[in-house]
């Protein structure tokens, strides 16, 4: 997906919310979009989906511009597929197993593959034991959850998911983590918009950094992160695992290096930083 020189002007706003914006989702798998709150990744998905249509610019889907007309959202919604940062927002069904099903009905899909993806997704997504619940009785994790099950059964090649990790426990964002790679695995390319800079930082192969709506600087994770200066000023700062293992290094706490190898780089979590810590402290 490509966007190029985008402006979205919400209605009754001066200020455009997306100002210019050119970015293009290519070659990579896992992307990840980080700004502070306001700064247009919200809006950003929206047009992605076509729920709204840019005032200037162009955004195109595979090579073409997209297209306004009923059938042809349709059919981008179904490959473009957004998980909303509020569920509510997405949950349509009474129950949890109508809820799964209501996209591909949409779809005129036959009665036996809608039944044969619904009870793959129940199983893909641990919702098994919750097929027959009412969706209003769900917690909201659980209803995150759904709303991500909802978007994968249509079997989108592009998938939006913004701030998936708000409001889950540890253990189940530690099992987004595989859920996704399982996602990726299949061929879909994933763009998720978060705050949580530690979770992109180890996840993505690119960074998109907006600000008031327009691309302030993309890379992969370890070059946008390496330009401390710049995140801090706009408010973002760095992970919390590379900030620790730059002061560790700086402060030479490991006397025989004091600089970090760059091959070396923390890629993830508590767990992989504890272990970085352990081999640097059986060395000295
Ligand atoms: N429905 C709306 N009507 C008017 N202005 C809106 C609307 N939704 C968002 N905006 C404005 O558009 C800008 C971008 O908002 P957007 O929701 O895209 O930001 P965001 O990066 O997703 O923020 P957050 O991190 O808080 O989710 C903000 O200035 C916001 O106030
Ligand atoms: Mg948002």
């Amino acid at each position: 997906m490509e966007f190029e020189q985008v402006e979205y002007t919400y209605p009754c706003c001066h200020k455009p919310a997306l100002n210019s914006l050119t970015l293009q989702i290519g070659e990579f798998q896992r992307y990840g979009i980080i700004g502070r709150n306001g700064c247009g990744k919200t809006t950003l998905f929206r047009l992605a989906n076509g729920l709204y249509r840019p005032q200037r610019g162009i955004i195109r889907w595979q090579g073409m511009p997209l297209s306004y007309h009923n059938r042809a959202l349709n059919q981008l919604r179904q490959q473009v597929g957004l998980v909303f940062q509020d569920p509510e927002q997405q949950l349509v069904g009474a129950t949890v197993e109508e809820d799964l099903s209501y996209g591909l009905c949409n779809l005129g899909l036959p009665k036996g593959e809608i039944a044969h993806r619904v009870q793959q997704a129940l199983l893909d997504f641990d919702l098994t034991d919750l097929g027959d619940t009412p969706v209003n009785y769900l917690s909201l994790g659980q209803k995150k959850r759904l709303s991500l099950a909802d978007v994968m059964i249509l079997q989108p090649k592009l998938l939006l998911l913004d701030e998936p990790t708000a409001y889950l426990d540890p253990y189940q964002t530690r099992h987004l983590v595989v859920t996704l790679e399982q996602i990726r695995a299949k061929g879909t390319t994933i763009l998720i918009a978060t705050h949580d800079l530690d979770f992109v930082y180890a996840w993505a192969d690119w960074l998109f950094v907006l600000e008031g709506g327009q691309l302030r600087l993309e890379g992969s994770p370890e070059s946008v992160f390496s330009q401390r200066k710049l995140m801090e000023a706009l408010g973002l700062g760095i992970p919390l695992s590379l900030d620790l293992l730059t002061a560790f290094s700086e402060e030479s706490f490991f006397s025989q290096s004091r600089q970090v190898n760059s091959e070396e780089k923390i890629t993830l979590t508590g767990e992989e930083f504890r272990q970085w810590i352990l081999r640097r402290w059986q060395k000295n």
